[in-house]
């Protein structure tokens, strides 16, 4: 049989994103040069608040540290207001001491090139150690949108309408949102040896019981970490509340 997923469910966002943190964090302080996954969206705020005020308080130290993020715009160039390598400048990259950080550039010329390059040096790094993730709506995680079947490598994907709506409120209009992204594929995602995914708030609890209840199935992204050894799903109540 499956190996079931440890999932874990927390009163408020603050106890669950401190049970992400703390999974960084004991990773981090066994394995000082550990290789982090790291996510956008508004999720992981509250854990990178976390992450940061232990560096601070001297308890956490990311100079041996690298990380690898998800994903990125297509068109956005690093310096963009919305783009997420801004996202992770200001949100955790400037309060830590972490000297190596990469984000895919949404930008590059050849974007075939960035994706082959994106996975060769996630490869050279020694693979991810620990990856944060999010989940969409739609049960998307990184930018991997639900699929006839699951990707494997970091590719060019287009965005669903529901995942563009979903994420206007961090652009302009919905009209400004790239319809294009580059992503870590789910065998990237998958490849990680240990995967930490938060989901808060009632906007989530479907994609929730079709990750952790339904079929492993590619019309949910996320239920492919049903197979993975090392997965645990931290939820506050209102994200299980359809468990
Ligand atoms: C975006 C990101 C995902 C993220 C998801 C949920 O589409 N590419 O990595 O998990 O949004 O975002 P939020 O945490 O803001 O709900």
């Amino acid at each position: 049989g499956m190996k079931a997923m440890h999932v874990r469910v927390y009163d408020s966002q603050r106890q669950t994103a401190l049970a992400a943190a703390s999974l960084f964090a004991a990773k981090i302080l066994s394995k000082p040069d550990a290789v982090l996954g790291l996510a956008t969206g508004s999720t992981p705020v509250d854990t990178y608040k976390l992450l940061i005020k232990w560096h601070k308080d001297g308890m956490l130290d990311f100079s041996r540290c690298r990380s690898f993020n998800l994903d990125e715009y297509v068109g956005l160039t690093p310096g963009h207001p919305c783009s997420y390598r801004r996202f992770m400048d200001e949100e955790l990259f400037s309060h830590i001491n972490m000297k190596e950080t990469s984000v895919p550039l949404g930008s590059a010329p050849d974007l075939q090139a960035e994706t082959q390059r994106y996975d060769a040096m996630i490869e050279q790094a020694g693979g991810i150690d620990i990856q944060l993730l999010g989940l969409g709506q739609n049960g998307h995680i990184g930018f991997n949108e639900p699929d006839r079947s699951f990707s494997y490598g970091t590719q060019v994907v287009t965005l669903t309408k529901n995942t563009i709506k979903a994420n206007r409120r961090f652009f302009g209009s919905e009209e400004d949102v790239p319809r294009q992204a580059i992503s870590l594929g789910i065998g990237g995602i998958m490849k990680a040896r240990q995967i930490v995914l938060i989901a808060y708030g009632v906007s989530k609890a479907q994609a929730v019981r079709e990750m952790v209840k339904g079929p492993v199935d590619p019309v949910c992204p996320a239920s492919v970490l049903q197979l993975h050894h090392d997965a645990v799903i931290l939820l506050d109540a209102q994200a299980a509340s359809l468990l």
